[in-house]
């Protein structure tokens, strides 16, 4: 590389992509935005012109540019798994995000073409960096806890995403819950064996049209003996409600937070502040800390803390709730990726 300074392009440019390129563009040390691209021709063109950078016709063409050292990858999961692998064969340190891919086949030949390439290759599972998420990571290794017996968590939007994002997401288990998947691994520092869940559409019947779900519950069973809850819905209404909890043999970590502001009103009537609202802001932090963490890790060509591994195995995990729903019986996690 050279110098102290990774270029990076940036493709797809919607609700996250964009954020990605703000970030990198304003703040994060060592990092240097030098391109972008969009399927949309004009909203390339805009976010290019606001941050005074290259604008690509094609994804492919970022790839190629010998310009580029690093490729940030946010375009719909479902071309993930293209684009990383191009990326990864033309060398570039890689920054994808979550799902990895809606197959688990996509999965495990993204992680066969880093390991063969052995470029960097980091997945947005942001909560590993939420300050809450990783404080308690750090506690349970320091053995505040002693050993890790349970996860719980919950895992509430606060309204159902529109019919054509339904229609397309993959569902709750694979669009949603595939971050508390992963952070249920991260903490019980563990795999999971067996997964049952059910799941209902309660509030937007609609849901039922394409297989999905608006509320869920999934029971896992990890590998080494511990158990976990998980709970999903479309219908918090109230806010973004971002919870969990890890018990240990001998005490609990409670994660999360819900009211936005640091305020709170208090009259006759009774109580009240606001909450979360969304996505973006509860996990604003994390969002910058693991583009910053990125950026180090190829400039001190260290490995991130989460790789393609981790998303086959989120992956596997959402499938297996995916397919107990529909069968009404508890899922053998590895079973799913025997039979595809
Ligand atoms: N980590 C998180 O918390 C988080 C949050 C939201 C989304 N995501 C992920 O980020 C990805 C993008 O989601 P989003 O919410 O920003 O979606 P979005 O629909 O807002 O944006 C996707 C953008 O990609 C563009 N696009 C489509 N096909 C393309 C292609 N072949 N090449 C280049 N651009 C293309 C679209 O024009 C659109 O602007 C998804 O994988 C999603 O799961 C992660």
């Amino acid at each position: 590389m050279g110098d102290a300074v990774v270029n990076v392009a940036v493709l797809g440019l919607g609700r996250m992509g964009y954020r990605h390129a703000e970030i990198l563009a304003s703040r994060v040390p060592g990092a240097r935005l030098v391109g972008v691209m969009d399927a949309l021709p004009a909203r390339t063109a805009e976010v290019a012109v606001r941050f005074g950078v290259k604008s690509y016709a094609d994804w492919r063409d970022a790839v190629s540019d010998p310009a580029v050292d690093a490729i940030v990858i946010v375009t719909p999961s479902t071309t993930h798994a293209e684009i990383a692998i191009a990326a990864a064969k033309a060398g570039k340190a890689i920054f994808c995000e979550k799902p990895l891919a809606l197959t688990v086949a996509e999965c495990e030949a993204i992680d066969a073409t880093v390991n063969e390439t052995g470029v960097l290759f980091q997945l947005g599972f942001m909560r590993r960096f939420d300050p809450g998420y990783a404080a308690a990571k750090r506690a349970i290794a320091e053995g505040a806890i002693g050993e890790v017996v349970a996860y719980s968590g919950i895992s509430r939007d606060p309204q159902a995403p529109p019919r054509e994002y339904v229609a397309q997401s993959g569902g709750i288990y694979l669009d949603a819950l595939i971050h508390e998947f992963d952070i249920a691994r991260y903490l019980m520092a563990d795999e999971v064996s067996r997964i049952q869940a059910t799941g209902r559409a309660l509030v937007h019947k609609w849901f039922a049209d394409f297989g999905d779900v608006d509320h869920a519950y999934v029971t896992l069973e990890f590998a080494k003996g511990g158990l976990g809850h998980i709970e999903g819905s479309r219908n918090a209404l109230y806010g973004y409600d971002i919870r969990a909890e890890v018990m240990g043999t001998r005490g609990t970590i409670a994660i999360g937070y819900d009211r936005q502001t640091p305020i709170r009103i208090q009259t006759a009537a009774g109580i009240a502040h606001d909450f979360v609202p969304g996505f973006l802001e509860r996990f604003e932090a994390a969002y910058f800390i693991e583009m910053v963490e990125f950026i180090k890790c190829v400039l001190e060509d260290r490995r991130p803390i989460v790789g393609a591994w981790d998303g086959r195995q989120a992956l596997l995990m959402a499938l297996a709730a995916k397919r107990s729903q529909e069968l009404g019986r508890p899922v053998d996690v590895e079973s799913v990726a025997r039979e595809g």
